[in-house]
């Protein structure tokens, strides 16, 4: 595995890099990884670690007083301060993590953004996207297991750019060093959330020890 003070990070990007390194996190990430497991829990457990990243991508968000009368008195409480959320899934792979995110953010919208990488060359191919109207309103959470390269994140953030969207934050499950840096290069404000930093990328690719191709896994297709 990699550390993240080892990646030729600047500092101001290591600022902008939260690995979530929570226990629960830890121990259902190497079940994720197992070869043995299955269709079912791979999904359940994508969907579980998007909860709890989506729980660390949150932690700033701003709260604001309200009243509120318990049955023995009335107190000042906190609520959230009307922030606008949509989450944003690379297709496919990134569908896995959408009902995570939505089980803490019922209210968020949710976009898509269809990339493809080619086999042979790595660079990602745009098939299909479509946002919320009033998306440079709202902080988007891009959602997608695996950043590789980075090909694939850097082009949706490149999306959202265009679209108006100032607040970004790209939630992934494994991360490969190359990938870490070139979303951190590619753009001065993005924050980046992973459950992992592996090692490197093979030839094809793919990512060391990684999990796999993580939309086969999710879908079942192969
Ligand atoms: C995978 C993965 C990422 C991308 C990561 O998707 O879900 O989107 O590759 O690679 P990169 O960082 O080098 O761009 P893939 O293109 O295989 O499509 P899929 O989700 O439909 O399987
Ligand atoms: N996409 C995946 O699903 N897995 C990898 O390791 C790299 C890209």
């Amino acid at each position: 595995m990699a550390n993240a003070n080892n990646l030729g990070l600047t500092p101001e990007q290591l600022a902008r890099l939260t690995v979530v390194d929570h226990p629960l996190v830890q121990h259902k990430l190497s079940i994720l990884r197992d070869e043995q497991t299955g269709t079912k829990q791979f999904r359940d457990l994508v969907r579980e670690l998007a909860l709890f990243e989506g729980y660390e991508a949150t932690r700033d968000f701003g709260l604001e007083p309200m009243q509120v009368k318990t049955p023995l008195e009335e107190c000042t409480c906190q609520h959230l301060a009307g922030k606008k959320v949509a989450i944003v899934p690379i297709l496919r792979a990134g569908l896995g993590m959408v009902d995570g995110i939505l089980d803490l953010i019922p209210a968020a919208r949710v976009g898509h953004v269809g990339m493809e990488r080619d086999p042979k060359t790595h660079e990602p191919h745009e098939y299909y996207c479509k946002l919320p109207p009033d998306v440079e309103q709202r902080t988007c959470l891009i959602v997608d297991p695996m950043l590789a390269t980075g090909g694939s994140a850097t082009a949706a953030i490149q999306y959202l750019r265009d679209a108006g969207v100032r607040d970004i934050r790209l939630l992934v499950l494994v991360a490969a060093p190359e990938g870490v840096r070139a979303v951190l290069d590619y753009d001065p404000d993005v924050r980046l959330y992973t459950c992992a930093l592996d090692r490197e990328l093979n030839d094809s690719a793919y990512i060391l020890p990684g999990l796999g191709d993580a939309g086969d896994r999710i879908f079942g297709t192969r």
